[in-house]
């Protein structure tokens, strides 16, 4: 693993003229717009860089963009990896470890999730506060190199809580409303039951997705404060629940992803 890092590490480097990202951005499905606002130096299709898995879905363009956002060096993932997939766990945080190696100080995740708490409806966004992991494997296990973290490493606080003051605030002053909440990782790519709606609600969640918990456990574990905001593109509500459709989440994903934008370019700004 630590050579496979140092390898892709290299490459980056050498394809960038060693640009030095500081923050590390991971955008969620239907959320890539927040592209638009950098000034891009540098990109890379994953298909072309060594040991970089490459991504399945159709809508994911699978880029790695360097460049500078409201004056930070930024590092951006276009379209993530995800467990369903197929991809194993180490496989899906493997580009985690190598921002973290090419320098990154902070990581920014985004996602669509489905609603649980009935206070928050589709199209609002909301700040992950902590989680709770049901996918079946964690990108930990088996790992033995010590240099990449510690063995059981402390969850205490897997999203930086002054990172989601400052969130708060600036989403104030922008006058955009957003909740705070919990998100809870399934390994997907089934739509849950109205009975595990109602059992994910019960166990404490406000939000379910199918992504973002793996990359943020490689985060804590190598040391990187995270900042992770959820677009919610449909409610999972046990009573009033609709068949589901991909294209209604696409469109709830892009019709609300310019306020988390405009959330997000200040916050990078101001880490
Ligand atoms: N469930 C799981 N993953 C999701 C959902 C959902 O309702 N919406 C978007 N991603």
């Amino acid at each position: 693993m630590l050579r496979a890092i140092e390898e892709t590490v290299e490459y980056i480097k050498r394809k960038t003229e060693n640009f030095k990202p500081e923050i590390g951005i991971i955008l969620g499905t239907g959320l890539g717009g927040l592209v638009k606002e950098i000034e891009v130096e540098h990109q890379l299709m994953y298909s072309n860089i060594p040991n970089f898995p490459i991504s399945t879905l159709e809508f994911h363009s699978g880029k790695l963009i360097l460049g500078t956002l409201n004056g930070k060096k930024i590092i951006a993932m276009q379209g993530r990896l995800h467990y369903y997939e197929g991809y194993s766990m180490q496989q899906i945080t493997f580009p985690v470890r190598v921002m973290k190696g090419l320098g990154i100080e902070s990581l920014i995740v985004s996602n669509a999730a489905g609603s649980l708490n009935p206070e928050f409806k589709k199209g609002d966004l909301m700040i992950i506060e902590d989680h709770i992991n049901l996918q079946p494997d964690n990108p930990l296990r088996g790992l033995i190199e010590s240099e990449l973290g510690p063995r059981f490493p402390d969850m205490s606080e897997p999203y930086k809580r002054s990172i989601i003051s400052k969130a708060i605030e600036i989403a104030k002053t922008v006058d955009v409303k957003c909740h705070k909440g919990v998100y809870v990782a399934v390994s997907g790519p089934n739509l849950e039951t109205k009975a595990e709606y109602k059992y994910l609600r019960l166990i404490g969640a406000d939000a379910v997705g199918m992504s973002t918990v793996p990359e943020v456990i490689v985060a804590n574990h190598a040391g990187l404060p995270v900042f992770a905001i959820s677009v919610l593109t449909d409610e999972g509500f046990p009573e009033e629940l609709k068949p589901f459709n991909l294209d209604e989440i696409l469109e709830a994903a892009a019709k609300a992803e310019p306020k988390m934008t405009k959330i997000l370019t200040q916050l990078i700004s101001e880490l």
